[in-house]
């Protein structure tokens, strides 16, 4: 008997792409760039499983190129890529993969925590420059963690992942949850807050919610203006969480002290504002991008592709997926 086909829209670890081979027939993208919507589309042609990534819209239009689609695995948490409800409305699932990002999600926050209060980017291009004149008293001044509040929002598995390592910087924790992350926060040792409160008390805050209707642009002028001055903001959700033009002017004109980013806008492009400023850490999204998460993540995928196809129930089926 035939086996069933599947799409891979990127290169997948050797491992993983041994899993998919003993059941389904493989068709791998290798290109660098992201696939085209037209290759997509005319490569998907007949095959029951999409494995996809983020930066790969999946709406009716890819979805009608194989009416015998039956699931599409997203590599990654967030799956905003996915028109979920017009997968459910054509009888397919989607999956995407929570749970084993969370640490490496979590540990990259922090990184950019840091870099971003001890001036670690900005002290980095000075000395690339050579405009170092050596160690002074008041030379690239940051600011300590110790003490401070640290204002989460969105306490889903990452953002309580985030919150635990507050403990060993010393910071208390606050968070704020617009009810998006599909988690149960009660019993857990943190304050909860409206989120106009928490952005007005907290010393850092670090977003961790899904990008939906409500959370588009949760981060803009109007809120800006409720953080202190002394304020940084972290972002490793989705990059459309903030409005980057609000966030240029409220760095430029020091309504905050300063914020890093790991997601923006319209990826991989970044505000043309945000570029020039020193008081922002762009990284380029990275927040699951080590060896064991990425191979974690890819793995579950194909797991989840492969139990669809063999009619059991996916692993990680997305919530609002039928
Ligand atoms: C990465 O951004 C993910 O959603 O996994």
């Amino acid at each position: 008997m035939r086996k069933p086909g599947v799409l891979v829209t990127c290169r997948v670890p050797s491992a993983v792409a041994a899993r998919l081979d003993e059941a389904c027939e493989v068709d791998l993208y290798t290109g660098e760039e992201p696939m085209s919507r037209g290759e997509l589309r005319q490569r998907l042609e007949g095959k029951q499983a999409l494995m996809c990534l983020l930066t790969d819209r999946i709406d009716s239009d890819v979805m009608d190129a194989s009416p015998a689609l039956r699931v599409v695995a997203n590599i990654a948490v967030g799956y905003d890529n996915v028109d979920v409800s017009a997968a459910s409305a054509r009888g397919i699932v989607v999956t995407n993969t929570p749970g084993v990002l969370t640490e490496a999600t979590a540990d990259f926050t922090w990184a950019l925590i840091l870099a971003v209060t001890r001036r670690i980017a900005e002290g980095e291009r000075l000395m690339r420059q050579g405009r170092w004149k050596g160690w002074a008293l008041d030379f690239m001044l940051g600011s300590e963690l110790g003490g401070k509040q640290l204002g989460i929002v969105g306490l889903g598995r990452i953002g309580r992942a985030v919150a635990t390592r507050a403990v060993a910087f010393g910071m208390r924790v606050a968070y704020a949850d617009p009810g998006l992350t599909g988690h149960d926060s009660h019993g857990l040792p943190y304050a909860r807050l409206p989120l106009d409160e928490l952005l007005t008390g907290s010393d850092i805050i670090s977003l961790h919610v899904p990008l939906a209707p409500e959370t588009r642009h949760l981060i803009n002028r109007r809120t800006l203006l409720r953080l202190k001055r002394s304020a940084y903001i972290v972002n490793t959700s989705r990059g459309a969480v903030i409005d980057e033009e609000a966030l240029a002017w409220a760095l430029r004109e020091g309504i905050i002290a300063g914020a890093a980013l790991d997601v923006y806008e319209h990826e991989p492009a970044i505000h043309a504002d945000l570029i020039g400023l020193e008081n922002i850490v762009l990284a380029p999204h990275l927040g699951s991008a080590t060896v064991e998460t990425r191979t974690a993540m890819a793995d579950l995928a194909a797991r989840n592709i492969i139990a669809v196809l063999s009619g059991e129930p996916p692993l990680t089926r997305v919530p609002e997926s039928r």
